[in-house]
């Protein structure tokens, strides 16, 4: 007599447990092989996440024919660690050629060095800069027991009370705000939805919600902080206008005072000199900064050549409803491609350029002059 399938002897589980990935095109799916599944698949973190939960949003989530996604989030710091023979290429793959063998990720928050940092402001309507931080000795948010997740809450918010003069203000819990409010926050860009993304409810990052979740932020609302979404935190500098330098100050001087007040209660964040800044997703380690601005560009965004001269300033573009939204119409959200490699300072510094030379070419085609497609920049020496 047969057995049922589900009874049957198994003596290879690690093989036959192997994912079928054969219409994927993200990272994970490139790298792992059969082999490197059967070597990870019973390792497991200190804090017993798997090489299965690392990879399960990949594995439902294909991916688009023509764009590659990630594919894979970490559990934990020690995920990156546990799992290097697929994190490595992941990172590699993604951050075009960064090698975290042997290459070692630059920190600057000098926010003085920046130059130009003041856009045309007929031009540039919003300017923003955001980052992630994770408190170490707590699990991610893919991992995170609520105990874990209502940890970092109160560390966090405790810290940020600490906070004086401009920077000054107060923590929203999800679970006390009333529908009106919370949709008021969503609506001015200021907090975000829940997870409804199958890339990030397929990495368990919404379960129990709202709990402990929340938005701290500064009484005008120029920095922000949001609690237990994809990351731990996610740092928030923004205002109207073109003044992106100050920005990066209010960003940089914020962060660093947060930290000052983490650390000052035994805390401390997860950093290491090969990732940078540890976070759940390994497109945000490194910097995990995006600087970018809402910019109006009716007529070099109808140009064949914006695509190209977006990719040679590495400069990447969105729509301006999020991250999800299709960059149609003259007002784009326009912001830096890269995370990893280059310092904070570098990277809004690129920004910066980038953005100047957009609304120089806007300048040109509105008066019927020629531009140009510059060359492309070199996003670390190897
Ligand atoms: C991990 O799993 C082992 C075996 O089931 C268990 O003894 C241990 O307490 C678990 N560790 C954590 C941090 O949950």
């Amino acid at each position: 007599q047969k057995l049922p399938k589900n009874l049957s002897p198994n003596p290879k589980p690690t093989i036959s447990d192997y994912p079928d990935l054969r219409k994927h095109n993200n990272c994970m799916a490139s790298a792992l092989t059969p082999a490197i599944y059967a070597k990870l698949r019973d390792k497991v973190t200190p804090n017993n996440w798997t090489l299965d939960q690392c990879i399960q949003t990949g594995v439902d989530n294909p991916g688009h024919p023509f764009i590659k996604t990630v594919g894979c989030v970490a559990g934990d710091e020690e995920s990156y660690e546990v799992f290097a023979e697929l994190f490595d290429p992941v990172i590699k793959d993604r951050h075009n050629g960064y090698d975290p063998r042997v290459m070692k990720h630059p920190t600057d928050l000098d926010a003085s060095k920046i130059t130009h940092g003041m856009f045309d402001e007929n031009y540039v309507l919003s300017s923003r800069v955001r980052t992630g931080r994770s408190i170490r000795g707590l699990s991610l948010p893919p991992a995170c027991s609520r105990a874990e997740r209502r940890e970092v809450e109160r560390v966090v918010v405790t810290a940020l009370a600490g906070l004086k003069g401009d920077l000054a203000g107060h923590y929203y819990s999800l679970g006390d705000m009333t529908e009106k409010e919370q949709q008021q926050l969503i609506d001015d860009h200021f907090l975000f939805d829940k997870p409804v993304s199958p890339l990030l409810t397929c990495a368990f990052m919404a379960r129990d919600w709202p709990d402990a979740r929340g938005i701290w932020h500064n009484n005008d609302k120029t920095f922000l902080i949001w609690v237990n979404e994809e990351d731990h935190t996610r740092v928030i500098s923004m205002e109207k206008g073109g003044n992106m330098k100050r920005v990066f100050e209010r960003f940089c001087n914020g962060l660093k005072q947060v930290e000052h007040l983490i650390q000052e209660r035994g805390w401390e964040f997860m950093w290491n000199e090969r990732l940078g800044y540890v976070l759940t997703c390994p497109s945000n380690l490194g910097t995990g900064l995006r600087a970018g601005v809402h910019v109006r560009l009716p007529k070099l965004s109808k140009d064949t050549r914006f695509s190209k001269i977006l990719d040679n300033l590495r400069l990447q573009k969105r729509g301006t409803g999020g991250v999800d939204t299709a960059a149609t119409g003259d007002t784009f959200d326009i912001s830096n491609l890269d995370r990893l490699g280059k310092s904070e300072v570098e990277l809004v510094q690129l920004l910066v350029d980038g953005v100047n030379y957009l609304i120089e070419c806007e300048k040109r085609l509105e008066k019927g002059q020629d531009i140009k497609i510059p060359s492309p920049i070199v996003q670390f020496r190897k």
